[in-house]
Order: structure tokens, then sequence, then C-alpha cells
């Protein structure tokens, strides 16, 4: 199995990454480490503690990291994710607590203890590991590979005009971080997997009615949405009610701001390709952040040519295969 540490800010996308792995027999997830971004890092801990419990994986770690970026004001964006961060959804209260271990701690720790075998997946901003850096500047040969769904490369950004949201909450860790990364072997370069492809992973509607109908939960709204046949009733398997609940919501942000019926799947994208490769091609490059920009601060820049001198210190996914994805995470989530 492949063991895996996860850091998140869920986050409607996170969850259904976390989903993902647990549905994935090959994944073995060590621990979830919570950082803020789309919502308070409370508040991801607490998703992250009563989504596992209705997944039936309570037993997994869960750990706090850093509320506040390292240098930048802290945003968050409840109009994304909803007021919690679940859209929708609406998820018992935790019956079990936080890891007495901060999140940095656990990095450190698991990677120390397994040295070249976890992938580090990390789907929010990349504060928790900029400062687990600073415990254990080995980190990045400690880890088996890095992937993290950030930046925006030849696409344009999502929250400032070629700024992604996950680097810009925290530009300041992600520079630390792309830094950190340089001079790996080719095959241990971070894994990138930034808005140019997660942008062309469009969550329909019918996406969830196929994970309802496998599930034998066929959630109503959903189907008379896609407009496809199937029995209606209200989900009544917790999991793919959550999913309706949570995606409906990602969607109606989607639609305002004119991208369709549809959701982007951003970090269950990076958590597939994570563990199967194959989900993408990539091309090697150096990356690094931009700090100082009046209008750019935390745009993510690539040389693809060397021309900065430096070797490169990412693979970053540049084609991906869409359906795909889908019918490997639909089968997967649909089954689970
Ligand atoms: C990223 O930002 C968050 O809102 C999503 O969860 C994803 O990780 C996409 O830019
Ligand atoms: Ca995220």
């Amino acid at each position: 199995k492949q063991a895996i540490i996860m850091d998140v800010d869920t986050g409607i996308d996170d969850s259904l990454a976390l989903l993902y792995l647990l549905a994935s027999p090959e994944a073995d997830i060590l621990a979830i480490t919570c950082t803020s971004g789309n919502v308070p890092a409370k508040q991801v801990a607490t998703n992250n503690l009563a989504w596992l419990e209705l997944c039936g994986a309570p037993e997994i770690e869960v750990a706090l990291g850093s509320e506040v970026p390292i240098v930048a004001p802290l945003m968050t964006t409840e109009e994304t994710h909803g007021p919690q961060g679940i859209g929708y959804a609406e998820l018992p209260a935790p019956t079990r607590t936080l890891s007495t271990r901060h999140a940095t701690e656990v990095w450190v720790e698991l990677a120390r203890s397994r040295p070249g075998e976890i992938i580090g997946l990390v789907t929010g901003p990349l504060t928790n590991l900029a400062l687990a850096l600073r415990i254990e500047p080995e980190l990045p040969r400690l880890l088996k590979r890095l992937v993290v769904m950030g930046g925006a490369f030849d696409h344009p950004g999502n929250t400032l005009p070629t700024t992604e949201w996950n680097i810009a909450v925290d530009p300041e860790s992600a520079k630390m971080v792309f830094d950190a990364f340089s001079g790996l072997p080719a095959d241990r370069r971070p894994l990138i997997c930034a808005l140019d492809v997660t942008e062309q992973i469009e969550m329909k509607p019918e996406h969830i009615a196929e994970i309802g109908r496998r599930a034998g939960s066929v959630p109503d709204e959903i189907i008379a949405e896609a407009d496809v046949d199937g029995t209606l009733s209200r989900a009544s398997n917790g999991v793919v009610r959550y999913l309706t609940d949570a995606v409906r919501f990602y969607m109606e942000f989607h639609i305002a701001h004119n991208q369709g019926f549809l959701a982007h799947m951003h970090d269950p994208f990076a958590a597939a390709i994570a563990l199967h490769p194959e989900l993408g091609t990539t091309r090697p490059a150096t990356v690094d952040v931009e700090l100082a920009g009046t209008l750019t601060r935390g745009q993510t820049v690539a040389d693809w040519a060397g021309l900065w001198g430096r070797e490169p210190n990412a693979d970053i996914v540049v084609a991906v295969d869409p359906p795909k994805f889908f019918d490997h995470l639909v089968e997967r989530v649909g089954d689970f």
C-alpha cells in the first residue's frame, strides 16, 4: 500500500479527494493535517473529523496546523465552499478530538520514521509544509514524493488574474517549498497540478448521479437537473447525500461565475495522480513564486527552457484525460 500524508483546507473538493483516497485500496492514509485556506483551520479540522466518521474511517489521525499564513493576513473563501467549507452539506459534530501533535510534527515524525516511503499530498496553502521544513530541512529527501494542487502557469488565475487560490493565501510558504524541493533526482521532483489542468476536470451532475446509482442511492435534485433516468428518491446513503449537498453548492458557485453547470475537481485530481501517475503527462520546469508584484503577487512562474540557469524543481502536469479520470473517480467513490 502507498502511505500518504495529506495536508488540506477542507473544502468541498478536499473532502472529495479524501473520500477518493479512502475508497482506494492501494492507499494508506497515515494522517490528515489541517491548514487555513478555504475556511479557518479549526473549521477544516472539524470538517475532517466529522467526514472521516461518516466515511467509516474514524481512526485516522487529524492534526491541526497553522491557523494563519506565515506572512500574509489570512483570507478565506466561504463564498466558494460555503459557511463551513462543505457547501450545503451538514455533518454531525465529531465525537473524537484532534491529535495532540501539531501538523508540522506529524509530517516530520512520519517522514523520519519511514524515509523514502511516504507521498505528501497538499491540497491547500503550503503553510504547514513550509513550517515543517524549518524543523526538518531534509524533509524533501525523506518523502518519496510531494504532490501539490496549486498554481497557474499558462492559464489565468482564480484569485488574482494570474494567481491561483492555494498560492495566493500564502505565497511566502509556497516559495519556501519550491526552493526547498530543488535539487532532487528527476523521479522525486514535486508533481504539480495547477489550474491549467485541474480546470479541465469538470464534474457534472451526471457524475454525481452515476456515483449515487452505483452506491444504490440516487440523489433526486441532481438527477432532475441532469435529466437522466433514475429512482427519484432523496439520497439515503449518507456519503452520497453529503456529496450531493456539498457539490451542489460548488456547482452553483461555478454557475455564478459563468463557468457552467459543473464543478472543478482540483483536489481529487491531485489525489488520483498521486497514486496513478499515468493519469497525466508531465513536463519538468523550474518553478518560482512572485512575492513582490503589485499585480501578480502569488503568481507561479515556470521556467520551461532553463533561462534562469537552475535545475528543474517540479514536474508540472500539462495534459490530462478528463473522461478517464472521471471513470476512475466514479467507480472508486460509487463502489465505496
Ligand atoms: C484550490 O483552491 C481551493 O478552493 C480548492 O479546494 C483547491 O484546492 C483551487 O484553486
Ligand atoms: Ca483545497
